[in-house]
């Protein structure tokens, strides 16, 4: 989604600037512009599209336009108006003596939009954040002071907002605002930065202070004050930030995506190292604060997220209510917002999200905890906002994930949640040992599995090279893959805009086996295990209606050979851990069609990497 960078110190600014936000591109976005601030002289250049449209404007500038130490640049992902130039950041005031770059959504900016106009604001965007510059620049004309303008601007701001200010009379200080939205400042010596994620100032710094919800910072070359939401000035906190900068080289992949897909194997070796050592020790979890006691008043499970931890979720609650016993529901972090959700103290709330900051997921934590659930979060970012709200952390320690499409954390999010339904159930003893111990092994084996079917892809690519000209696809499985068909079609539709729908099999002929003839491909999991035989019929039916028909399988049948076009083999898996090995086959899949096809694999469009507006 949006990104921030902003910049104090004495190296070239727009430098600084680009490479942060070419370092947060990933994240999606689909217009950028920057301020230069020097001599009491503000700079501003935009385009729509690409970065380096961008970078192709700044070219052609004189130096003395571009020579500026300090400055605020912003990628954006549209909103509030098109991905024009007039709609991308910095935006201004009239005189434009003051420019701000914003993440997030002022919910309020209709009603304050009026207000400004009479007393004579003029707006020339569709943005909400426009407003936010207008209310801060006449804030400024009565306090004559940046950061008192800012302060006083927040309070009157509704929803969620990371900005950056600069005044063109004040060019030795940047104001940094936060709510609801992730901002960092990096420390450094002798010049400061800022910026929404980490990628966009690890290079220069290791050190920096994250901002709470609230707060606002004034940020010099040589200092740095924070100041909570009374305005009283607070200490800094600073922190050692946790990415090396090489984790954003595709290490000879053609695309980021490809590259996540095949460190799998080693995702899930990150995962299990000390927590599974072997299938008679008990799974070890440090940093979930639930005893046995606590484990077994437990007598409801809500797992919350969005997108393809949505997924993972679900497969969640297939491990959780065998293994436990303890019910358990799966809701979309945008629904369970809006209604009134049961849930107690004897409910373990789990969120799960790569990102730890999807706006949607942050409110529905929020809203579980004020009902005394206990929180627990799975996910890639410990320092997240979601992971600060967790009484339980879960961390699933994937390395950064740069491609849009997720693929390597979903497989961490899978396994943790294989680990932690295995924790709870040997606290509360709800099945017998065997079982576990034989999914425990099984877990073990995953990485080798995983190689096996990484180190030989051309079937998988071939397949993909004959079905990339179809235009629709069903995806269909049943009980604990059902959710693996949603990831798979999720996948396709995210990065090859084909569109791609996933189905439990039973319900193909309700209703979408209406769609089915030779335009319309289905791909069928069928694992060994009590469904097979009710997915083959369901294959069955599919092809009766002149379906092309591929199967995704860990069992050699003769009854294949007649009915599938195209088959992939996947290694002898149980049904239970058989999702991490089916997922696999489908994020190829769909990596080789929209490849072939020629697309933005790393950066679909309109896709943002880290949701963080609701
Ligand atoms: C966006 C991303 C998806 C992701 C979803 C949830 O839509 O494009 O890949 O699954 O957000 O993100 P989270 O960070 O909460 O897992």
């Amino acid at each position: 989604m949006c990104g921030i960078v902003g910049y104090i110190g004495k190296k070239r600014a727009v430098d600084v600037i680009l490479k942060g936000l070419s370092y947060l591109e990933y994240r999606g976005y689909d217009s950028a512009g920057i301020a230069l601030i020097s001599n009491n002289n503000t700079n501003i250049f935009k385009a729509p599209g690409k970065l380096s449209n961008l970078k192709e404007i700044l070219c052609l500038e004189k130096e003395e336009n571009i020579n500026a130490t300090m400055g605020i640049g912003h990628t954006r992902w549209a909103t509030h108006g098109l991905p024009t130039e007039a709609n991308a950041h910095p935006h201004s005031c009239n005189c434009k003596s003051l420019t701000i770059v914003h993440n997030g959504i002022i919910e309020n900016y209709k009603d304050l939009k009026p207000e400004l106009e009479k007393k004579g604001c003029k707006f020339i965007s569709q943005t909400d954040t426009e407003v936010a510059a207008h209310l801060i620049a006449h804030e400024f004309e009565d306090k004559k002071d940046l950061l008192k303008a800012v302060q006083s601007a927040v309070k009157k701001l509704k929803g969620a907002y990371a900005f950056c200010v600069t005044h063109k009379s004040m060019p030795d200080r940047i104001i940094a605002a936060r709510k609801n939205a992730p901002l960092i400042i990096g420390v450094g010596e002798g010049e400061n930065f800022i910026a929404s994620d980490i990628p966009a100032i690890i290079e220069y710094t290791k050190k920096a202070i994250y901002l709470s919800d609230n707060q606002v910072a004034e940020i010099k070359t040589d200092s740095i004050k924070i100041y909570d939401e009374n305005d009283t000035l607070i200490a800094n906190k600073v922190e050692n930030l946790p990415f090396e900068p090489i984790a954003l080289s595709k290490m000879g992949y053609k695309h980021f995506m490809l590259k996540e897909i095949h460190e799998q194997p080693d995702v899930v070796r990150n995962v299990l190292v000390d927590k599974l050592h072997d299938e008679d020790t008990k799974v070890i979890l440090d940093d979930v604060k639930l005893n046995k006691e606590q484990l077994s008043k437990i007598n409801r499970i809500q797992i919350i997220a969005c997108g393809t931890s949505l997924h993972a979720g679900l497969v969640g609650k297939y491990i959780l209510e065998e293994l436990t016993g303890i019910p358990t529901d799966v809701e979309a972090s945008s629904e369970y917002i809006y209604r009134n959700t049961i849930a107690d103290e004897n409910t373990l709330v789990i969120g799960i999200s790569q990102s730890g900051e999807t706006a949607d997921t942050i409110t529905a934590i929020k809203q579980a905890k004020e009902k005394n659930s206990h929180i627990l979060i799975i996910t890639n970012r410990k320092d997240s906002a979601m992971a600060r709200l967790a009484d339980s952390l879960l961390p699933i320690n994937a390395g950064i994930e740069v491609s849009v499409a997720a693929t390597k954390s979903y497989m961490a999010q899978l396994l943790s949640l294989y680990i932690l339904t295995i924790f709870i159930a040997e606290n509360i003893n709800s099945k017998e040992n065997g079982h576990i111990k034989d999914i425990k092994k099984e877990l073990l084996t995953l990485p080798s599995k995983l190689e096996s079917i990484l180190n030989d892809t051309k079937n998988i690519e071939n397949i993909a090279k004959k079905y990339s000209s179809f235009k629709n696809f069903i995806f269909i499985a049943r009980g604990i893959n059902y959710p693996s068909a949603l990831e798979g079609a999720l996948k396709l539709k995210e990065i090859s805009y084909i569109n791609a729908t996933g189905y439990p099999a039973g319900e193909l002929k309700h209703g979408p086996i209406a769609m089915l003839d030779e335009t319309m491909p289905v791909l069928a999991i069928l694992n060994e295990g009590i469904v097979y035989d009710k997915v083959l019929s369901n294959c069955e039916e599919a092809k009766a209606r002149q379906a092309k028909l591929i199967g995704v399988t860990n069992f050699i049948d003769e009854k294949h050979k007649n009915l599938f076009d195209d088959m992939v083999s996947i290694p002898e898996i149980s049904d239970i851990v058989s999702p991490a090995l089916n997922i696999v086959v489908l994020q190829l899949l769909a990596y080789h069609i929209s490849e072939y096809l020629g697309k933005d694999v790393d950066q679909p469009r309109n896709l943002a990497k880290s949701v963080t507006v609701e």
